[in-house]
């Protein structure tokens, strides 16, 4: 597959699903994740005191400020101790994780591996970046089942040694998009034991780590340091857009093995986009402050709860994010149906993913799914969800 017959994006497929269709009640949408935070005053405030800074051009790896915050933070967050995270070798400032997510496959996927083409896995469903930098990068995509069965993780280890061999990197996403599933310690042990035997780099995308509901998730750094006393072959990306409520700052960081930061950094250095200084400073302001996370969490604390009461046992309540996932048999038909009858708009889960098995749509793990994304007011959700239930049975 070329980059270039890589499918349409999950919300222009949506689009064309609902084209041509009225909404049965005045419209809402629960279909995109997009935050919608308020913007603290400290985000504004250094944004104003560094304006004067557009006249010159920013560092990639950032200014000492933000190294210092984003580090701290990394350390306080994940029970790392301070010393093993140098501001200077172990973060990276990006614009949005997704830039980082992209483009960290170039310096890092070899020509070849094992005398064939590098694979990159990825889970399936999955967001959408993973597959355009694997094939970017020249790799080819690997789509690994997220299903019930294993805790909607991908189960890496029981890929066939000869795929195991030829696979240069992986990316695992906790809590995951679109699912809100968890990995739980076991899972990043044996996930990078068996990168250590097959000799592959982990892309832990943890862009969701703020947002749970009964204890912080396990982190993969935390795990990494425990199990080797390092963090070789790890990366991990954290973002903004999802801790701060700020997807508009286009803010995120990576965090991780000292070599592949300065692989990625050397990288960058030529071909990355330097983020601006002003968003640095409102950055690392938000690095450093916990008060308007505790606030968003609990914000979504409050719209889980809510979609509790009014869903009971229709759903299930995930490990982090702000997404349900709906079992609902036919992704795509109940998304038309909910759209129709009730105005409300929904993600069909297959857009997320790819089939196992070429032309049937039902081999696509998101195939019987609605993705439903929590991030509106509680009384917009609220209204949705009754509406849903109407449907669901
Ligand atoms: C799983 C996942 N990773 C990364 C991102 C990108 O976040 P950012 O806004 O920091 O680019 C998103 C955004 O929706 C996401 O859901």
């Amino acid at each position: 597959m070329l980059l270039a017959d890589l499918p349409e994006g999950p919300f222009a497929r949506l689009a064309a699903l609902l084209n041509g269709t009225e909404p049965g009640k005045p419209p809402i949408t629960l279909a995109v994740g997009d935050p919608s935070g308020v913007v603290p005053d400290f985000v504004k405030e250094a944004l104003a005191r560094e304006a004067a800074s557009f006249g010159n051009y920013p560092m990639i790896s950032g200014t000492r400020e933000w190294r210092e915050a984003a580090a701290a933070w990394v350390a306080a967050r994940f029970d790392l101790p301070s010393e093993r995270i140098d501001p200077e070798k172990h973060v990276l400032p990006l614009n949005g994780t997704r830039d980082g997510l992209f483009s960290v496959l170039f310096p890092i996927v070899p020509r070849s591996k094992q005398g064939a083409r590098p694979i990159v896995a990825m889970p399936n469903p999955f967001y959408q970046v993973y597959a355009a930098a694997a094939l970017a990068s020249g790799a080819e995509p690997l789509y690994v089942p997220a299903l019930a069965a294993n805790g909607f993780l991908p189960d890496y280890a029981g890929l066939p040694p000869e795929i195991l061999a030829r696979v240069a990197a992986v990316y695992v996403c906790s809590p995951s998009n679109p699912e809100g599933a968890v990995a739980d310690r076991a899972y990043w042990d044996g996930l990078f034991e068996l990168a250590d035997r097959h000799d592959f780099i982990v892309l832990a995308d943890e862009c969701y780590a703020d947002i749970w509901f009964d204890a912080p998730p396990a982190c993969a750094l935390t795990a990494r340091l425990a199990q080797s006393g390092g963090f070789s072959r790890l990366l991990s990306f954290h973002s903004l857009s999802k801790r701060s409520g700020l997807p508009g700052l286009r803010s995120g960081m990576v965090a991780g093995c000292a070599d592949l930061i300065a692989r990625f950094r050397a990288f960058r250095n030529v071909a990355g986009p330097q983020v601006p200084t002003p968003i640095l400073a409102a950055s690392a302001a938000c690095w450093r402050d916990e008060a308007h996370v505790e606030a968003g969490r609990l914000a979504y604390q409050e719209k889980m709860a809510a979609a509790q009461a009014i869903l009971g046992n229709r759903m299930k309540r995930p490990g982090g994010g702000f997404f349900l996932w709906l079992d609902v048999g036919n992704g795509a038909d109940f998304a038309l149906r909910a759209w129709r009858e009730q105005g409300v708009r929904l993600l069909p889960g297959a857009y997320m993913g790819r089939e196992s098995l070429p032309g049937k749509t039902q081999s696509n793990p998101g195939f019987s799914y609605v993705r439903v994304a929590l991030v509106s007011d509680l009384s917009t959700i609220m209204t949705a969800l009754e509406r849903l239930k109407e449907i669901l049975g």
